[in-house]
């Protein structure tokens, strides 16, 4: 039986054309209904421009990620370690003026049939913070009003679920296919397209399945080594070529 709906849940491209061009073909075989990104579509790799007329051209929701932000700011880099900034600076020079306001008209946060979908946490959204620890997560949950929400910004697959405000939230590995909770507070984090931290070097985004109320984490080959030498010819940093292969 075909599913009635499917939403497909994309975010941190980092500039890898390769990366986004697997996912959307992938995705297209999942007869996904809908398609919402999470930001960073800019930042690291050498082909900003592609993925952002990419992604413009599917006409989806979209939030801002904190790289989209930074590449369209003057003071942009002061935030970043040496080889983001390389790729914020690398990015703010491809950018048209027209791409970079549209990056920056993008909200923080969007809500969407009663889900909750942003970029990095709901406790100070212009801080970009890390939800890294249980502490950060209870920080998140503290805001977020609905029962499910996706993010990105970590690059880590996981489910952040709150059972009740009262205890520290638990973590859950992101992979195949996980049934959502029936109560509580979940935050979904899709992973990343295209640059993996999980050392699994295959592109990572997630299908939710209202109907089944569950969430897909679908891992997607890409011919990484195009991509690696893009960013060498780029003079991008050789860390930046290299974390794609080991997926970290
Ligand atoms: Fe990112």
């Amino acid at each position: 039986m075909p599913t009635q709906n499917a939403i497909a849940v994309i975010s941190d491209i980092h500039s890898n054309l390769e990366a986004l061009t697997a996912v959307l073909k992938d995705l297209k075989s999942q007869e996904v209904t809908e398609i919402v990104c999470l930001g960073d579509i800019v930042g690291y790799a050498a082909d900003p421009q592609h993925c952002l007329k990419k992604i413009r051209a599917l006409g989806c929701a979209v939030v801002m990620g904190n790289h989209d932000e930074a590449a369209c700011l003057d003071d942009h880099s002061v935030y970043f370690n040496a080889n983001a900034r390389a790729g914020v600076v690398f990015s703010a020079a491809q950018l048209a003026e027209n791409d970079k306001s549209w990056l920056l008209s993008l909200p923080h946060d969007l809500m969407i049939d009663g889900i909750t979908f942003l970029h990095a946490s709901l406790d100070s959204p212009e801080d970009w913070n890390y939800i890294l620890s249980e502490e950060d997560a209870e920080a998140h949950f503290f805001y977020q009003s609905t029962q499910l929400a996706f993010c990105g910004h970590t690059h880590d697959p996981l489910l952040w679920v709150s059972r009740s405000p009262q205890s520290l939230p638990s973590k859950f590995t992101g992979e195949g296919i996980l049934s959502l909770p029936g109560s509580g507070k979940t935050l979904v984090n899709v992973g990343s397209v295209g640059q993996p931290r999980d050392g699994d070097n295959r592109a990572c985004y997630v299908i939710y399945r209202p109907d089944q109320n569950s969430v897909e984490y679908r891992r997607v080959i890409y011919p990484i080594e195009i991509t690696r030498q893009k960013i060498l010819k780029a003079e991008l940093p050789f860390f930046t070529a290299d974390r794609l292969l080991r997926g970290r």
